[in-house]
């Protein structure tokens, strides 16, 4: 038996980041959900805020909200967090996996900058613990009052970070990256300051004191962060499935359009939660979405396009894939790395490059994912060739 454990490493890791991503984002749309159908109480008890009816899986439930905290503690009192900080800790150990461990196949890319395993690794670290150190204190500097001001200005942070980002990693790296710093954001507004906040209103009625209600409204508003950084983090999670996305001269302006996607169509949920209508906002939402497809195809790797070769052979074709590809997709690939084909796709068979044309297109050609961390060295001829031969038919 040769186990090959990175893989089940990886689809381990990955379920557990997808089922506790589930459970956190659910619970806490829910409760925003919860906030803005809240109704005046009709019979106030001292200290209640709202309440609402709902019905679910067969029964009825009676929701109370108590906007700094009842008058007395509850026996039992239910957390929302371990969601939070478990999706935090997969999602953290699967980049570990995936590119500090394949730093020189996933996370480096040479064209763009020569780093070291090491070198990659603390750049990484360094934006992820830089992005929380810098909104963490935007929140709590006076601009933190006013929230379309810091929503703006991390925003506009997150595509500086998005840019730069796109200058030093592989692409579908820096992608994922905006993504991890967004998401460690997240998750450190529950662990820094809203659990924290509301351990101190627990710990002071407990005392027997009135808890000050500051440290809600300082919880409220990370939550309401979360909530708005929700549909962009998920869009940068799921990214590196859509090359079209991340292959790009302008991939950092996509980013930025698709998250602001993101924003409005939040937007519209919560307005319309309060019974706001708002179509603009999904118009808009529609709108952007078709520009950034058209802007992505029409600026999909424009130097690529000058390069029309006239005809394209398919023993060209088969010496590019034997210098580039064979390595790893094949029968016995020769790559140290890979003990078997990756992904289950060979392309050391003439029928099997035939077969495999569409796909090659979409990671060789559209895009510079394979080879992967391009340790060959393809160059852009080489991936013009392939389509040249791709669109004339994929002959043999
Ligand atoms: C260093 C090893 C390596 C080299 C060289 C390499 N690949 Fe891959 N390839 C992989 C790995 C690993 C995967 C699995 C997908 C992933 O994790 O990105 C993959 C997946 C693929 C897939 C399947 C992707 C999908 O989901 O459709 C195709 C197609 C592909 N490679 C084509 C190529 C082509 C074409 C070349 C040469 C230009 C190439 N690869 C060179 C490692 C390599």
């Amino acid at each position: 038996m040769e186990l090959d454990i990175t893989p089940w490493l990886n689809l381990a890791i990955r379920w557990l980041h997808v089922i506790t991503g589930i459970a956190w984002i659910g619970s806490s749309f829910y409760f925003v959900w919860l906030d803005n159908h809240l109704e005046e109480p009709k019979e106030k008890k001292k200290g209640m805020s709202g309440e609402l009816w709902s019905v679910h899986g067969g029964g009825f439930y009676h929701k109370q909200k108590y906007a700094v905290a009842p008058e007395q503690m509850p026996e039992k009192l239910h957390w929302f967090k371990w969601e939070a900080y478990f999706t935090w800790m997969s999602g953290f150990a699967l980049l570990a996996v995936i590119y500090y461990l394949g730093a020189d196949l996933f996370l480096i890319d040479k064209s763009k900058m020569d780093l070291g395993q090491f070198e990659a690794i603390g750049i990484s670290l360094a934006f992820i613990v830089g992005g929380w150190v810098f909104y963490d204190g935007l929140c709590r500097s006076p601009i933190g009052q006013n929230n379309k001001l810091t929503g703006i200005i991390w925003f506009a942070t997150l595509v500086a970070a998005a840019y730069a980002l796109t200058q030093i990693f592989s692409d579908r790296a820096a992608f994922i990256h905006v993504g991890v710093i967004v998401g460690t954001a997240m998750a450190l507004n529950v662990f820094m300051v809203i659990i924290p906040n509301q351990k101190k209103v627990v710990a002071s009625l407990t005392a027997g004191e009135d808890p000050d209600p500051r440290l809600g409204q300082i919880g409220k508003q990370r939550s309401l962060h979360n909530n708005y950084m929700t549909l962009p983090v998920l869009f940068l999670m799921v990214s590196n499935h859509y090359p079209m996305t991340f292959s790009n001269p302008y991939n950092w302006v996509i980013v930025a359009g698709i998250g602001l996607v993101g924003v409005m169509v939040r937007h519209f949920f919560n307005l319309r939660h309060k019974g706001k209508s708002s179509p603009g906002l999904v118009f808009g939402a529609v709108g952007l979405f078709i520009l950034i497809a058209m802007f992505a195809a029409d600026t999909d790797k424009r130097a690529r396009k000058a390069i029309t070769p006239e005809a394209a052979a398919f023993t060209d074709v088969q010496a590019i894939i034997g210098k580039h590809c064979s390595s790893c997709h094949a029968a016995q690939p020769t790559h140290e790395l890979f003990p078997e084909a990756p992904g289950g796709v060979m392309l050391d068979r003439p029928e099997l490059i035939e077969q495999y044309a569409p796909r090659i297109l979409e990671q060789a050609v559209k895009s510079d994912i394979m080879p992967l961390g391009n340790e060959t060295g393809m160059t852009d001829e080489e991936r013009a060739l392939l389509g040249k031969w791709i669109e004339d038919g994929a002959k043999r």
